[in-house]
């Protein structure tokens, strides 16, 4: 079976009896390349079994929308469907494989997708916690770890990352991405699908990735999932379409379309997007997979007026494969019979599908990734567990530490843990947490418990649910607090308020949570508030009056023990905002690089571009988050103080210091401005960041380089370039940095 290869007409009795040859023949057998392999498939395929190939079903295991099928495994034994998705663990996943590759015609192995996107069992931060980290070692490894474990229970594909920028906390799915800014989203793409597809697709512990959703989903109208998006094709390609690109140079095998509109045109039956850009102008050769019935959905969109039409429209833009739609399914015989969609373009399609496959090696063993032994061992490995609890604390991000509130002392004597998220299981691992369990996850109150052992008293009540206006809680709370030396109280959101179809209008807490912190602070204690949620919060009082503030998003599996490191100062907080926190809904949208305008903000002159009733500035900016350190920077240099495009990179170099008192990581952070432009350019752009560890007391030269490559932008004729002039440039530790120096583009 290993080295079986498709050619020509031999191959329609390698392909029926295709698992069950003897080795020593097929050894002997020259190995082809791909391609030739595809061909001779190609060639044994009716338009029926092609069709089967663009179809992509769930199972029965869990559904993510809308509609539901009976009798995939009919479809699956009638060659009628060539990838399953939502179907998993080795044993069920052989299963399922067996029956296409024993009881169909050509025993052409199924593709089995799923939405591993922050770990598979070992449960990782959400994307958008996790990018916090501004650790893309680390991001690589939890996507690597995601796929060895996934790869072991049956999977072959995930439907991650999603590389959609967000800039509107409301739309739920801010939770699924990497923040606010286009290229540090770009850095993180091409970290997480190389850590999805390792560097080889054939090892039995890789994913093929899936960017996703194409494009500009998260330009959602008003926050609200689905809604229509209407931006500017110059702001859909310098603000949301590089981390796809990104994704595509890293070598990102699949693309999903989006459910939004775009231009006035579905995503999923945009030529523009699916042809003139991803393959024309980027030269993708992978596959494109739907979004879970998106072409039906173009009907209610009302581009077209039934799903044939809406079928014929999507396969004319480019898209391969139907999730869960049945459009290509029902009609797309018919529309070839009819002579409105083409043979060859259908033959297009397979062929990418089918490459991908053979890159999978699933021609040559099409049980690999359903091995149970190796299940077993893999999932929740010892070394999993590890990985996830260091980028669960380096995804942290310490918001506010008055008076150094924290650490908090190992050797209090009596502490009390309350909130209604502070013995909480079931929301740590967030939405879209694959097959994760929950059970498994460590609460906070059992990590400190873990951590503190018997010496200390730690007193817990909820104090109030997460949401629902019952205080009768607070009573015990306060009680508990009084004798308490130190309060930590975790609050936030449940993990269904963020992710899919969970839009919020309102983002502060929920239900009487701030009353609670209220009541906390007002006894006049030390109080930690511990924040888990999945989008940014308006937390306007909270932010300027609690002692101590941690974000810690929903951190995964080992969420409680990484809070406690933080907490007791095992862990010095490194964690960085990579998405603006308002200071109430009605800033939305607020993020860092927004245009000056041209009256940019004045206090004293009225007729300037602000609000009467709160200021322009975030609660908390982007790149912001704290350390129990302090780090000083300086000597900020450019090696020229004029540059050209033909020239060397120009080299920037700063000190930081960190003043102490603990060793600590920094993220320094370099951002530019184009003074004048052909058209306006944003106030700051992020072009580079390092993290760094410095030992207290160390100073470090951070350096980094600039070409003119990294300064263009689309300029008044839409053409992608580097206009000569001045550029500031400002390093520091967060987006508002103040050290700053100027250099010339000649
Ligand atoms: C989501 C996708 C997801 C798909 C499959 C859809 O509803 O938008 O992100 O990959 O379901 O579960």
């Amino acid at each position: 079976m290993k080295y079986l290869q498709f050619i020509g007409l031999a191959s329609v009795v390698f392909l029926i009896h295709a698992f069950k040859l003897e080795n020593t023949f097929q050894k002997q057998v020259p190995v082809k390349s791909i391609e030739e392999r595809v061909d001779s498939v190609m060639k044994l395929l009716t338009l029926e079994e092609k069709i089967g190939q663009m179809t992509l079903f769930t199972s029965d295991w869990a559904v993510t929308g809308p509609t539901l099928r009976e009798g995939y495994r009919e479809d699956i034994k009638a060659g009628k469907v060539g990838a399953i998705f939502n179907a998993h663990t080795a044993a069920y996943n052989r299963e399922l494989q067996r029956i296409a590759v024993e009881e169909t015609r050509l025993g052409i192995p199924l593709l089995f997708g799923y939405d591993v996107i922050h770990g598979y069992k070992t449960i990782f931060p959400v994307p958008l916690g996790e990018s916090a980290s501004w650790d893309l070692d680390a991001m690589e490894k939890a996507a690597r770890i995601a796929a060895i474990e996934a790869a072991a229970a049956g999977l072959h594909w995930t439907f991650a990352p999603m590389v959609d920028i967000a800039r509107d906390p409301r739309w739920g799915r801010i939770c699924e991405g990497a923040g606010e800014d286009t290229y540090l989203g770009a850095r993180i793409a091409e970290a997480r699908v190389k850590g999805f597809q390792g560097d080889d697709l054939s090892k039995d512990n890789t994913l093929i990735a899936c960017a996703k959703h194409y494009a500009a989903y998260g330009a959602a109208q008003a926050g609200r999932d689905y809604h229509f998006v209407d931006i500017s094709e110059r702001v859909l390609r310098e603000t949301y379409l590089p981390p796809f690109m990104a994704a595509k140079k890293a070598g990102v095998r699949t693309f999903m379309t989006s459910f939004n509109e775009l231009f006035g045109v579905p995503a999923s039956g945009s030529r523009f997007l699916l042809t003139d850009v991803l393959r024309d102008e980027w030269g993708f050769d992978g596959f494109v997979v739907t979004d879970y019935t998106s072409i039906n959905e173009m009907v209610d969109h009302g581009i077209v007026a039934n799903e044939k039409d809406a079928a014929e429209l999507s396969l004319d833009a480019g898209v391969d494969m139907d999730m869960q739609g049945a459009t290509y399914y029902n009609y797309l015989l018919e529309l070839v019979r009819e002579g409105r969609i083409s043979v060859a373009r259908v033959n297009e399609s397979v062929r990418r599908i089918l490459r991908i496959k053979f890159e999978l090696g699933l021609f040559d063993d099409p049980y690999r990734y359903s091995n149970t032994e190796r299940e077993k061992a893999r999932v929740f490995a010892p070394e999993h567990l590890e990985a996830a609890r260091d980028i669960a604390r380096k995804s942290i991000v310490l918001l506010r530490n008055e008076k150094n509130t924290l650490p908090l002392s190992k050797k209090i004597r009596t502490l009390a843990v309350v909130g209604p998220l502070a013995a909480n299981q079931k929301d740590l691992i967030g939405s879209w947490s694959g097959a994760g369990d929950y059970k498994q996850s460590v609460s906070l109150l059992d990590g400190i418990k873990t951590k503190l052992g018997t010496t200390v008293k730690i007193l817990h009540t909820e104090g109030c649910a997460i949401t629902g206006q019952d205080k009768t809680g607070f009573k015990n709370a306060l009680a508990l607090a009084k004798t308490a030396e130190a309060i930590v109280v975790a609050v936030g959101e449940s993990a269904d308020m963020s992710g899919e179809a969970a839009s919020r209008s309102d983002i502060t807490l929920p239900g009487v949570q701030e009353e609670l912190v209220k009541a906390l602070v007002a006894t006049g204690k030390p109080v930690v508030v511990v924040l888990m949620n999945g989008r940014p919060l308006a937390i306007p009082w909270i932010a300027e009056n609690a002692p101590a503030i941690l974000e810690t998003w929903f951190l995964g599996t080992q969420a409680g023990h990484a809070i406690a490191d933080v907490l007791f100062g095992d862990y010095n907080p490194s964690g960085k905002l990579t998405v603006t926190f308002p200071r109430n809904a009605g800033q939305i949208p607020i993020f860092y690089n927004a245009k000056n305008t041209g009256r940019p903000m004045d206090p004293l002159d009225k007729y300037t571009s602000k609000y009467l009733d709160v200021p322009n500035t975030p609660q908390f900016p982007f790149g912001f988050g704290l350390s129990y350190s302090r780090f000083e920077y300086g000597n900020l240099k450019t090696d020229r103080s004029v540059f050209g495009a033909d020239s060397s990179p120009l080299k920037i170099t700063c000190t930081v210091r960190n003043l102490g008192p603990y060793d600590g990581e920094e993220v320094v952070q370099l951002y530019v401005r184009d003074r004048v432009g052909s058209v306006t350019r944003p106030v700051r752009e992020l072009k580079g960041f390092q993290k760094i560890f410095l030992k207290n007391g160390e100073s470090k030269t951070v350096a980094f380089t600039l070409t003119a490559d990294d300064l263009k932008f689309y300029n008044r004729d839409m053409i992608w370039t580097a206009e000569p002039g001045m550029f500031d440039l400002y390093v520091g530790g967060d987006s508002n940095a103040a050290l700053t120096t100027a250099v010339e583009l000649r």
